[in-house]
């Protein structure tokens, strides 16, 4: 006789029964990892269901930087800023007059890789001996962009850097700003000498 029953006959398996266990830790840390890394890239490609972001474009700033604004070139008010202020010296094609003001049609003045110069002819006036494509000038200029808003003064630059055939990048509003918070409140004329003691 065998005196454990269990060497006989094994006993029939037991029903198989839910236990509740506490979920691993790495899977909460592997759902917040998938949950980051699908608000990321939605973040960053899904144009936050925009209509206007299509393929081949992932995103708003992606649409912005491969379109043009609608004009291609500078904000209209450029021209009309430029042609009731600017022109009446620098002539409405740039090409400045004799005695009056020089030209802005392919002046290195204007044609410039920054803007940090730019910017202070216009804000605060421009006194003196000034050489423009190879011609020396020896006058005066107001600061007649002083009155006008970042955006308008951004913008009558544009449009002399892109009109009567010179061809350079937009002024921003922002740069203009920049600028002017270093000049402060100076009024007094800049020199040529004193702009190119200063960077592009
Ligand atoms: C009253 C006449 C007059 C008006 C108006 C005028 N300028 Fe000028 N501008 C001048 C003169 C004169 C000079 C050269 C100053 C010197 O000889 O030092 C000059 C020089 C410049 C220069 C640098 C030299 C060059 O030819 O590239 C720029 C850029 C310029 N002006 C932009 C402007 C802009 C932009 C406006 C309108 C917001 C404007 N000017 C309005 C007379 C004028």
């Amino acid at each position: 006789m065998n005196a454990n029953p269990n060497n006989c006959c094994a006993a029939p398996e037991a029903e198989p029964t839910a236990t509740t266990a506490a979920m691993p830790i790495w899977l909460i840390a592997l759902m917040l990892v998938l949950l980051f890394l699908g608000a990321w890239a939605f973040d960053r490609r899904g144009g936050w269901f925009d209509p206007k972001v299509y393929g081949p474009y992932v995103s708003i700033p992606d649409v912005e930087r491969f379109h043009p604004p609608a004009a291609g070139g500078p904000p209209p008010q450029g021209r009309k800023l430029f042609e009731a202020n600017c022109a009446l010296c620098h002539n409405t094609d740039g090409s400045g007059k004799p005695g009056q003001a020089p030209p802005l049609a392919g002046s290195e003045w204007v044609l410039t890789a920054g803007v940090n110069r730019l910017i202070r002819i216009p804000q605060v006036g421009l006194s003196g001996p000034i050489q423009v494509k190879g011609q020396e000038y020896n006058l005066n200029m107001a600061g007649m962009g002083a009155p006008y808003s970042d955006e308008d003064l951004a913008a009558v630059l544009s449009y002399i850097r892109n009109s009567f055939g010179n061809k350079a990048a937009l002024v921003a509003p922002e740069q203009v700003k920049k600028v002017r918070a270093e000049i402060g409140s100076r009024s007094q004329p800049y020199t040529a000498d004193e702009l190119k003691s200063l960077p592009e």
